[in-house]
Formats: structure tokens, C-alpha cells, sequence
């Protein structure tokens, strides 16, 4: 069932051009200008009176809700506060019926997301579910729920069903501006069209797998892991740097890029890995000085950059490009690598990828 692959994790990384194109494609005619969400009603009566909107969840599928956040407040101008559901769940959030609560779970069942869609819905908000698990509680219990069809995740790291995710984060932001009159026709088709040219990068990505394979070879003893950018692509920092903690073992530590000279700087030395994220053009510059600070100590530098940008290899000795695309989609192909990186550094320590000691699939108690 691994159709030849050695792990559930690889399989799970080369499924992703399917997994993308099933998610956005049925959602976005090329021949209306118009996003298609199976029936939920983000209609404009609802919408007008969103005064608020949260999106909650764990892990990686939290790290989805980031991207969703930002490109909600960009697009469509509504405050988004996302946040982790054990957290959320204890505090006492703003929650009325002027509330739009975005769950996103690749499982339906995890206890602390659950917990705070009841809470949601119990203050009369209402709740839109993303979940991959159909018929899971989550999918049950939400008042409106946009399936990611990943199919099913069997490796502990989530990979595919993060990418899912990302999709749904692009259709609703993008629906939710649509409606509210805050996309014009024009950005609209112009996201639409690199949304479509996704898969094929991603697939373009994977063909280069052996470059990764390459870098993690020679990276695989380091003693510890920054990951650093700044807006979406620190986001994209979270992501990659759980991966490596997941089934490499390795401290590995995300950072929004203009803060490690407020602390962290201070860890670096020789043997410390850099991994920097730089898909975000218009904020190249500033991480690329940050990079060189880290550099000047002593540590070993690689870098995810977008196609064009050479200027990055003056200051990482290792270049991962991605395929351009439109600034808002750059989370999704920067975090092919990632994925292919933590997976090899994991597979040459040895590790048990698609079953990484000390965690589980789903996480269904507190
Ligand atoms: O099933 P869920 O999406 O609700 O799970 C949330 C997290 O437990 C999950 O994403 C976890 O962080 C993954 N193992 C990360 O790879």
C-alpha cells in the first residue's frame, strides 16, 4: 500500500500535485469568475455582519490557519485572530453571533479543536470546519464544512493534508473578499491562474528531490536547526522547523527573522544549521541581512528562494529555488522542500519516519 515507496511520508509528499488539483480545482471554474465552496454559506448576508474571525487548531494544521489569517486580513479586511486550540479553549474569547470561527483538523477528532468549535457554537458564532476526515466530529458538529481531499494521511507528519489546507486557506480568503467586494476581477484571475500552475510546480520540485536528498546528506550532523524568514514565509518557518523536531529528533527552532538579534542570535555557532526563507520578494533584503549576521557566527547557511533571486547564493552555500509564483502561494512550494529535507535528514539518523517515537496520529485526549 506504500505503492513502492519506502515510507507512508514519501508516498504522502508525491501525492500533493493530485492533492492540490482535487482541492481547488472543482472550486474554481476557469470560466466563471467565481469561487465554488460545496454549498457553504459565506453568502453576503452572513458575511456583512462578521465582525471577527478565528481560526483555531493544533500543530500543523495550526500553522495553515497563519497563512489563512494573513491573507484574510490582506484581502477581505476583517481583524483574524488564529490561535491554538488548547490555549483558546481556557481563555475567554470574544465569541457572539457576529463571529466566524475557522477549524481546520486533517482528522476531525482532535479533543482541543473540538472543545473550542463547541465553545463557538454554544456563543451562537458560526463555525466553518476544514477537514480531510469525512463524517469525523469535527466535519459532524461544524455548521459548514470544506472538505480538503488529501484522501487518507497514514504518516504521524502531516505533509499532504498541509498543502490541503493551504488550498482551502486560498479558496476562502479568496471567496470571503469576492463577496464582501474587496477582490477585483483582476486579482482574482490573477490568483486563479497560478493557483492552477501549482501542481505542476509542485511536481517540478519533486523531480529535484535528489538535490535535497543531497543537502540533507550533509547536513544531517548538525546540532541544531533556525528556521528563519519573515511574513507568510515565517510561517512557513514553523512548519518546516516541526517537521525536523517530528522525525528527525533535532532542535530545530523557527524565528521571525528581524527577532534573533532580540536573544536568540546568542545560540549560534559552528554546527548550527540556518535555514532561511526568502520566497517573500519584497522582504528579501531584510532576511538576507539577518542571514548575514548568522553567517558572521560561525554558521552553516542554506537557503529557499524563488527562481530569479541569485543575489541569495552571496550568503547560503546551499540554494533550494522554487518555481515563481504569485507572492501568496509561496508558503505552499517553499514548504515542498522542507518536507523532502526533514524526511532525509530523518531517513539517514535512522529514525522511525512514519511512526516518530512519543506521538500519535490524532490526538483525541487534552
Ligand atoms: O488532525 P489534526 O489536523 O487536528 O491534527 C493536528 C496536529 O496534531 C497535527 O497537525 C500534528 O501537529 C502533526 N503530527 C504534524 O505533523
Amino acid at each position: 500500500e506504500k505503492a513502492g515507496y519506502e515510507h507512508f511520508m514519501l508516498k504522502e509528499i508525491y501525492e500533493q500535485p493530485k492533492v492540490i488539483r482535487d482541492t481547488l480545482t472543482p472550486r474554481l471554474p476557469m470560466d466563471q469568475d467565481d469561487v465554488y465552496l460545496d454549498g457553504i454559506n459565506l453568502e453576503k448576508e452572513v458575511l456583512e455582519k462578521i465582525t471577527r474571525i478565528y481560526v483555531i487548531a493544533c500543530g500543523t494544521a495550526y500553522y495553515s490557519g497563519l497563512i489563512g489569517k494573513e491573507l484574510i486580513e490582506k484581502y477581505a479586511r476583517i481583524p483574524v485572530i488564529a490561535e491554538v486550540a488548547s490555549e483558546f479553549r481556557y481563555k475567554d474569547p470574544i465569541l457572539d453571533e457576529n463571529t466566524l470561527m475557522i477549524v481546520v483538523s486533517q482528522s476531525g477528532e482532535t479533543a482541543d479543536t473540538l472543545a473550542a468549535l463547541r465553545m463557538a457554537k454554544k456563543a451562537g458564532a458560526h463555525v466553518l470546519g476544514v477537514v480531510n476526515a469525512v463524517g469525523s466530529s469535527i466535519s459532524r458538529e461544524a455548521d459548514d464544512v470544506l472538505y480538503t481531499w488529501a484522501g487518507p494521511e497514514i504518516a504521524v507528519a502531516s505533509t499532504k493534508a498541509y498543502s490541503a489546507q493551504l488550498c482551502a486557506m486560498y479558496l476562502i480568503s479568496m471567496k470571503i473578499s469576492l463577496v464582501l467586494g474587496k477582490l477585483s476581477t483582476e486579482e482574482f484571475r490573477e490568483l486563479r491562474a497560478a493557483l492552477y500552475q501549482l501542481p505542476s510546480q509542485v511536481e517540478h520540485i519533486l523531480e529535484n528531490a535528489n538535490l535535497i536528498e543531497a543537502m540533507a546528506k550533509k547536513h544531517v550532523n548538525m546540532k541544531n536547526v533556525f528556521y528563519i524568514g519573515r511574513g507568510l514565509d515565517y510561517a512557513v518557518a514553523m512548519e518546516g522547523a516541526l517537521k525536523i523536531k517530528e522525525i528527525a529528533y533535532l532542535h530545530a527552532e523557527p524565528y521571525p527573522a528581524g527577532e534573533l538579534k532580540h536573544g536568540p542570535i546568542a545560540l549560534i555557532e559552528e554546527g548550527s544549521l540556518l535555514m532561511g526563507l526568502l520566497g517573500q520578494e519584497s522582504l528579501f533584503d531584510k532576511t538576507v541581512s539577518n542571514i548575514k549576521e548568522v553567517k558572521a557566527r560561525g554558521a552553516s547557511i542554506m537557503a529557499i528562494a524563488m527562481e530569479g533571486n541569485k543575489e541569495v547564493e552571496q550568503v547560503a552555500e546551499d540554494v533550494i529555488y522554487i518555481p515563481r509564483t504569485h507572492w501568496s502561494l509561496v508558503p505552499l512550494l517553499e514548504n515542498i522542500p522542507q518536507q523532502l529535507f526533514a524526511y532525509y535528514i530523518a531517513k539517514n539518523l535512522g529514525h522511525d519516519i512514519d511512526k516518530p517515537r512519543n506521538l500519535a496520529k490524532s490526538v483525541t485526549v487534552e
